[in-house]
């Protein structure tokens, strides 16, 4: 018997020991939904643990195993899970009831704190989620620029919404060229008109960038990228030459801040010095409850405005924009969020990647640790992360059997792994000796399906 099937199958048998009630709740998913799940990034073989309750940095499932927290619903709870500061606001808010059809002073006290924080912010308009930020971004940006195509990069994820879910994780027999990627739908059921205004181009490679923009300026509403995609960071002196062309060609240039708004204050916009015209905010500016926004400057988002002399421009409503509950605890959430805890945080992070490069290093396998400030991420690979292409080459077997095993230990990680406000040094220790363990469980296994790691 091969190590992965031997080892491997005792990892899941030892889960589906541990997680009996979750199976069940599984089984009974298949019937009344599909694929049994409704959000596909929280799914995993051979079944998720359901969730019961969260607290600190500690969550339980139904079967009432105990995990610290290292995903932080994919990094949406920086404070961890009922922070007292988040709760008195919420419990306030509660006791005033849920939602109204009127603004609240909550939004106006949620947009001033994001203005005063992020760069590129002057004014701000909130949505339920960051994937409707994205689009109300883009139709803005094309409002504004007259124009309709954009720019995004292969392997970013920016919601789901028919214009950005193109070449999101398209396979190599899709992906094309690299320097000439396909533009490959990530899903059925988007229009060819829609594939046909998206380009895509490789992240952190600035010739090719150059290249498409100088091609299709006159018909480019926006560049849309993350500065720090999926863990790896912008390469030096990259968001800033994005910057100077978009600039030079009346293009938009839109940062989705939605997970690394994170990395500091002012987000990834401050932390590298570059400020776009439009950033998209989401998960943690509302402490947990779904939320998304757009900012921008007065001058570009005043298409949506009356002080306009033919009138907005833009029609943008929805029944729960500026969630009262979720504009409380973002600025609750915000209100604690001060340098010094980035700073602290941060310096977590920071210990848990070098924690993570140690282990690997100790045990002679060649992969990468990534991440900025409280992300962390292994990437199965001894190729340096710097793009779709390269992040392709980790061997994601590696990633879900550590998943798997973090979790029988206790540690739950998933996609996004980070560390929280709240997380404790002795969190972090923990989390490394589980680290530890796992790696010398899965090593066999490692040098079986990925022996290049070894080399
Ligand atoms: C970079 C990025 N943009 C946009 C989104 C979409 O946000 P939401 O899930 O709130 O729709 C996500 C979600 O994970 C994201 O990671």
């Amino acid at each position: 018997m091969s190590a992965e099937a031997k080892i491997v199958s005792s990892i899941v048998q030892e889960y589906m020991n541990r997680t009996k009630r979750s199976k069940q709740r599984f089984d009974e998913a298949w019937k009344v939904m599909p694929g049994a799940n409704t959000r596909i990034a929280v799914f995993m073989m051979p079944y998720p643990a359901y969730i019961r309750k969260g607290e600190g940095t500690r969550l339980w499932d139904i079967d009432d195993n105990e995990y610290i927290d290292f995903n932080f619903n994919m990094t949406c709870l920086v404070l961890g899970h009922k922070h007292p500061k988040v709760m008195e606001a919420i419990n306030k808010q509660i006791e005033c009831g849920t939602s109204f059809g009127g603004p609240t002073e909550h939004e106006v006290e949620l947009a001033k704190r994001l203005v005063e924080r992020i760069p590129s912010a002057e004014q701000v308009r909130f949505t339920p989620s960051g994937t409707e930020a994205v689009h109300q971004a883009i139709r803005l940006a094309r409002c504004y620029t007259k124009k309709e195509k954009i720019i995004k990069c292969e392997g970013a994820y920016h919601g789901t919404w028919d214009a950005i879910d193109i070449s999101v994780f398209p396979t190599p027999e899709e992906q094309g060229p690299p320097l000439n990627p396909n533009r490959v739908p990530f899903s059925k059921g988007i229009p060819k008109g829609v594939i046909e205004n998206t380009l895509v181009v490789p992240f952190n490679n600035i010739e090719i960038m150059e290249k498409t923009i100088k091609k299709h300026k006159d018909e480019l509403a926006a560049v849309i990228l993350e500065p720090i995609q999926r863990g790896y960071e912008p390469k030096e002196g990259y968001l800033e030459r994005v910057r100077e062309l978009t600039e030079m060609y009346g293009i938009l240039l839109i940062f989705d801040e939605v997970v690394c708004y994170r990395v500091s204050r002012g987000g990834a916009q401050e932390l590298y010095g570059v400020t776009p015209d439009i950033t998209t905010l989401g998960k943690l500016i509302g402490g947990g409850f779904p939320v998304g926004a757009y900012v921008s400057s007065h001058e570009i988002m005043k298409q949506f405005s009356f002080e306009l002399p033919e009138g907005p421009q833009l029609f943008f409503s929805g029944t729960f924009n500026a969630f009262p509950l979720a504009m409380v605890a973002g600025a609750a959430t915000l209100d604690v969020l001060t340098k010094d805890v980035y700073e602290k945080m941060n310096k977590l992070g920071e210990e848990m990647r070098e924690g993570l490069a140690e282990i690997l290093s100790d045990q002679n396998i060649n992969a990468q640790v990534g991440g900025v400030g409280s992300f962390f991420h292994i990437f199965w690979t001894k190729e340096k992360v710097v793009d779709y292409r390269t992040l392709k080459t980790a061997d994601t077997r590696c990633q879900n059997y550590f998943d798997l095993d973090s979790l029988n230990r206790g540690i739950y990680y998933r996609d996004h792994p980070n560390v929280s406000a709240v997380t404790t040094r002795d969190d972090v220790k923990k989390a490394l000796e589980a680290a530890q363990q796992s790696i010398e469980t899965l090593k066999p296994v490692i040098k079986e399906i990925s022996p290049q790691l070894f080399q």
